[in-house]
């Protein structure tokens, strides 16, 4: 018998470090890290130990004989990664082996966000130095995209924040919540009192399509839904009294947003905001259609997440035979995912007798249609022939903001860096104690794990920099302003810096 990774693996790797016989791949150190959609068990070495089990902070580790039916087919899926890959490759070397000297130890470090970016990045720098870190963060609750992005209905994956709760223990730790940074104190602030500062703020914006109508009530944006899907205090509830809505996009949001539209509310954990239990109880929508402006073999959404749409008790799955797409799907490539997934020409007009998600591939709006509130959508190249719907969300992925005071690169809607440093757009030169990491650094892609090895890279450069004593000794002590604790961090200490 042998374990299995299945679906909410988030590719941090905790579990390779963990396992005695070296069977768990890609590791960090291996060409395809990053590149596979999520670590795999090799079942002819595994000596079902467990020990990765009880480290992965999402539950993704099952044994083989316990899996269940929507994740029966992980065990297959591991297996099939190491067809004609040789068991037992060699060790590869400890990746993070740097530190400070306790010299060092009056080194203050300024975190701004408390995402997963930032969390792996505080962990990295309490483990690796006795610097003193203050994490700030605008929201009243700690997490960034983890509390109010990580779709409700996949409560392992949320369990990731539990495991970043430590560090509001530590004792060299300060949180300040509530506290935005360009609006309550300011990056020149947060300068002089530290010597380095952290940008670790993500993507905040969503990507719009800047078509008409984009504006009408009844149009939002993936954000806006996983914000109120999430609970966030300040989400406004979407008009679920309609019977069809649209997620224009063919990424992994799009198929958590089609996924909780259509999902029975009752399937959902019990951890869901009781007002958004209540809505969702109430909706009408029975048909969420997916919109790809690409074919099939160009989804950006994993197959661990089309996998889960295949599953969904009550919930059929069904893609719109447009004139290509079966050839597609029958060729080699990645479009095979969806082998087995019933094909329709889908009639527009007829009312769906069940509940179900439409994938249309080669489609994107031109049009979002309605006087005073969404009615439709027109679609590019489909003359005459309008979608009706009451719901558009729009799930075309996020861009970065500009934070004043830090260099913005207003095209690739980034932080400007080289690895983790800051630098001047102009000069190309790095600026002396500012740092970027995570989507802030990399852009809007990759999942919770890809967020620790690109923390590591980060600490790296600013302990080189440290120790080249390019870092400048605080002004000033850091601001006792504003801030207070919730959320995960509300069982730990109250901390006001
Ligand atoms: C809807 C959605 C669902 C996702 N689901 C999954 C999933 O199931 N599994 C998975 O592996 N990955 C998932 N991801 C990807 C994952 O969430 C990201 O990889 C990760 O959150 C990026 O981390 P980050 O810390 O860079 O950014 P974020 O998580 O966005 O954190 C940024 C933080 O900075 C704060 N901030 C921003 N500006 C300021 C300011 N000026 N002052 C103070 N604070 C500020 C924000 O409030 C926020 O808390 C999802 C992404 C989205 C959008
Ligand atoms: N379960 C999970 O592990 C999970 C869950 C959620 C999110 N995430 C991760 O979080 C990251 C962000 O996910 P995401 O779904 O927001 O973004 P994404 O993966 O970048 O997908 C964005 C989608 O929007 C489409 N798009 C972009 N511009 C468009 C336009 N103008 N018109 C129509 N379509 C357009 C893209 O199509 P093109 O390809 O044609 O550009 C793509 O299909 C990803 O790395 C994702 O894997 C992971
Ligand atoms: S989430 Fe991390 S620990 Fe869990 S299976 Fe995936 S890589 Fe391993
Ligand atoms: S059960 Fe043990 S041997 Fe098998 S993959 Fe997990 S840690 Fe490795």
């Amino acid at each position: 018998m042998t374990f299995a990774i299945t679906q909410s693996c988030c590719n941090d790797a905790h579990c390779v470090s963990v396992c005695p016989v070296n069977c768990i791949h890609p590791t960090p150190d291996e060409p395809d890290f990053g590149r596979t959609e999520m670590l795999y068990i090799d079942p002819r070495s595994c000596i079902d130990c467990g020990a990765c089990a009880s480290a992965c902070p999402v539950d993704a580790i099952f044994p083989i004989d316990k899996l269940t039916a929507p994740l029966a087919h992980f065990a297959e899926r591991n297996r099939a990664h190491y067809e004609g890959r040789p068991a037992d490759p060699a060790w590869a070397p400890s990746r993070f082996a740097r530190s400070l000297p306790t010299s060092f130890a009056g080194l203050r470090v300024a975190i701004i966000g408390t995402g997963p970016a930032a969390c792996y990045t505080a962990q990295t720098v309490l483990r690796t130095t006795e610097a003193h870190v203050t994490m700030i963060d605008r929201e009243r609750v700690a997490g960034g995209l983890v509390r109010y992005g990580v779709a409700p209905d996949h409560p392992s994956t949320k369990r990731v924040g539990e495991t970043f709760a430590w560090l509001f223990h530590h004792p060299r730790l300060s949180l300040r919540l509530g506290t935005e940074v360009g609006a309550d104190v300011t990056l020149a602030e947060l300068r002089r009192s530290h010597h380095a500062v952290i940008a670790a703020v993500g993507a905040p914006d969503d990507r719009r399509l800047g078509i008409p109508g984009e504006s009408l009530p009844g149009s939002l944006s993936a954000g806006d839904f996983s914000r109120w899907v999430n609970g966030h205090p300040d989400a406004t509830a979407p008009d679920l009294a309609v019977e069809r809505a649209v997620v224009v996009g063919n990424g992994n949001v799009a198929l958590d947003v089609a996924r909780l539209l259509v999902s029975d509310p009752e399937t959902l954990p019990s951890e869901l905001d009781p007002q958004v239990r209540a809505a969702l109880q109430a909706s009408r929508v029975r048909e969420v259609v997916v919109l790809g402006r690409r074919g099939p073999e160009h989804a950006a959404y994993t197959w661990a997440e089309l996998e889960a749409l295949r599953h969904l008790p009550g919930v059929g799955l069904v893609v719109d035979d447009t004139p290509g797409v079966a050839e597609t799907i029958a060729a080699a490539g990645p479009a095979g995912a969806l082998h087995g997934v019933e094909r329709e020409h889908i009639d527009w007009d007829a009312a769906p007798d069940a509940r179900r998600i439409v994938l249309r591939f080669g489609s994107t709006p031109q049009e979002i249609l309605g006087a005073t509130r969404v009615v439709g959508v027109r679609l590019h190249g489909v003359a005459g022939r309008d979608l009706a719907a009451g719901l558009v969300v729009t799930s075309i992925g996020r861009v970065g903001r500009e934070l004043r005071g830090m260099p913005f690169d207003e095209d690739a809607g980034r932080v400007p860096r080289q690895e983790g440093r800051v630098i001047d757009p102009e000069t190309t030169a790095p600026v002396p104690g500012l740092y970027v990491v995570g989507w802030a650094k990399r852009g809007p892609t990759g999942g919770i794990g890809a967020n620790r090895f690109d923390a590591e890279e980060t600490v790296d450069a600013l302990l080189d920099d440290a120790l080249a004593g390019v870092l400048e000794a605080p002004t000033s002590a850091p601001s006792r302003r504003r801030g207070m604790m919730a959320g995960w961090a509300a069982a730990t200490k109250t901390t006001t810096a």
